[in-house]
């Protein structure tokens, strides 16, 4: 594998780049009538607009250039067909088969995968239906009312994300809910509304090890019996999803109550295979079928689509543009849909767990930035929070704009509102505001000519900041399929490129391991433990608030 930054194209990019230092988005605008054309595309009803980049069409090539002398194409088979490209694991990484048709031809390592994968997805519809019927009866025969999913991270942020993003296609017999955070007050908060007779848990762990999510289970576990007590009302609320079937028949879940998936499928791409079940109770098998078969769609768009037209190819090579040549630290995502504002947290996993890495498949520390950091939040709510800083703070911000064409909740004339602003915000981007321009409107306005010269730099906006927009018609079931698998690839393609395993999540282990430690120093019987000057200060002040001895 040759370094990144001695391949032939990424010279080619640091030359073109200099070139590009002064490009003015609003000039190309100008000389080329047809630029929106040649810069958006789409797939299905999802078009992407990429026009508002620093780009043209020959940085475009140069990009694509990278792409293919990265092996973008044989990687990207590799991950198809099950190759364990998440090397530093052993696994393969298959999420992409979870949500494709039954093809009986899919061997990897011996096992016929879409067929494994038909088997669990068809006991997930029955469990579905029978709760949706009622037929799937409580301890004391009463019908499930209210699910509780307890998982966190891609066992929680991805299903959660979803239920939100569809509750308009929410069935009507039972509700949803999520539980993630060791913070007893989020487990305590949610079943203070619920009641244990009509209560199911879905307790949502791809290892079963976690620390947060097993002690929010026992203490669901130990809420239910408290009020039911009986151990065998477990086996009539309690369900779990799970790749390790001894931890989860040690915790008392029945192994008749388990649907399994699989180490190819990472945490952060879990939410198309069983961790899915809440999304399926919460929307109906119908509509979950439609979710996978929006993301087959985009999986077969990123397959087959030579790379100048693939969307989740161009998302990721402009992502490398900024972050690697302009300098870019962060990446800002903001759906004007508020069904979507669990949108960004999921992203924020998606991406900066895949690629928040500094070493490369040759095991050496890379000379060049990898992920971005992910922030946003749902316009129109940032515009009044925080973008002061994208249209005039000191940093160059790319950002991704989504919005629906068509709201399902049309309420007066609002959605045209926030289609005017969403629009407006990356006009507002692009075209900025000129000192002249600033200074004749205070003028205008009343204001004398010594105080409009004062306050007019105030008023600037620099203008020429990039944008995507991706516009869709509206969020159902298939298009949040596709959008989430457009984000899953664009990430992959950038691992690629910057040479490094996405799939891995080391980063995560070390806290994980000091925990207990200092755990085991807040006990009244303190067992001390090596620690630096300020994490013995803190459990020292715990402890004296505490009365304990210090
Ligand atoms: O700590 C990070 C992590 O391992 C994520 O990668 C994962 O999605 C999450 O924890 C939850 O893990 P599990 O599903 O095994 O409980």
């Amino acid at each position: 594998m040759k370094p990144l930054k001695h391949l032939p194209a990424w010279k080619t990019l640091e030359q073109h780049f200099k070139a590009m230092r002064s490009f003015d988005m609003r000039a190309a605008f100008r000389e080329d009538a047809q630029r929106f054309e040649h810069l958006s595309l789409r797939c299905g009803n999802l078009l992407l607009d990429y026009s508002k980049n620093r780009v043209t069409p020959e940085t475009m090539q140069h990009l694509m250039q990278l792409a293919r002398e990265s092996d973008l194409d044989a990687m990207r088979n590799a991950m198809f067909s099950g190759k364990r490209i998440n090397f530093t694991e052993q696994r393969a990484v298959l999420h992409t088969a979870l949500r494709a048709p039954v093809r009986p031809s899919l061997m990897v390592e011996g096992v016929d995968v879409e067929r494994e994968v038909a088997k669990v997805l068809k006991r997930m519809q029955r469990f579905v239906e029978t709760i949706h019927d009622g037929s799937w009866r409580g301890h004391t025969g009463k019908t499930i009312r209210n699910v509780v999913n307890i998982g966190i991270g891609g066992s929680d942020l991805g299903p959660a994300m979803v239920c939100h993003a569809l509750d308009h296609y929410a069935v009507e017999s039972v509700r949803v809910h999520f539980v993630s955070n060791l913070d007893p007050a989020h487990l305590a908060g949610t079943l203070a509304h619920l009641d244990p007779e009509t209560t199911l848990f879905i307790v949502a762990s791809k290892t079963f090890t976690t620390l947060e999510t097993l002690a929010n289970a026992n203490s669901a576990k130990a809420w239910l019996l408290a009020a039911l007590r009986a151990p065998a009302a477990v086996a009539r609320h309690f369900v779990a999803l799970s790749t390790n079937a001894q931890a989860v028949e040690a915790f008392g879940i029945d192994p008749e109550n388990m649907f399994i998936f699989w180490d190819w499928v990472g945490g952060r791409y879990s939410l198309w295979s069983a961790i899915g079940l809440s999304i399926a109770l919460q929307i109906g098998w119908g509509n979950f079928q439609a979710l996978l078969a929006g993301a087959h769609a985009m999986d077969l768009h990123f397959r087959e689509a030579p790379l100048e037209v693939n969307m989740p190819v161009i998302l990721g090579m402009l992502g490398i543009w900024y972050a690697n040549f302009w300098g870019t630290d962060t990446y800002g995502v903001f759906p004007y849909d508020q069904r979507l504002r669990l949108l960004v947290p999921f992203l924020q996993q998606l991406d900066m767990e895949s690629n928040g890495k500094n070493v490369n498949r040759a095991n050496k520390r890379v000379n060049y930035n990898t992920g971005p950091i992910v922030w946003g939040a749902p316009g129109t709510n940032g515009q009044h929070a925080f973008f002061e800083l994208v249209h005039q703070g000191t940093r160059l911000i790319p950002t991704d704009f989504l919005v629906a064409a068509v709201n399902p909740t049309p309420l007066a004339d609002q959605h045209e509102w926030l289609l005017a602003n969403c629009l407006a915000q990356t006009e507002a981007l692009l075209k900025g505001k000129s000192r002249a321009v600033a200074e004749a409107e205070l003028i205008a306005q009343g204001m004398g000519r010594a105080d409009a010269r004062a306050l007019a730099p105030h008023k600037v906006f620099p203008g020429n900041r990039p944008s995507n927009t991706l516009l869709y018609q509206k969020l159902d079931p298939h298009m949040l399929g596709m959008l989430i698998a457009l984000y899953e690839h664009k990430v992959f393609v950038q691992g690629v490129i910057w040479q490094i395993n996405s799939f891995d999540q080391w980063g995560v282990e070390l806290g994980k391991q000091l925990a207990p430690p200092i755990r085991a120093e807040l006990n009244p019987e303190r067992v001390s433990g090596e620690h630096d000057g300020s994490t013995l200060g803190l459990i020292a002040d715990i402890r004296r608030r505490r009365g304990l001895s210090t």
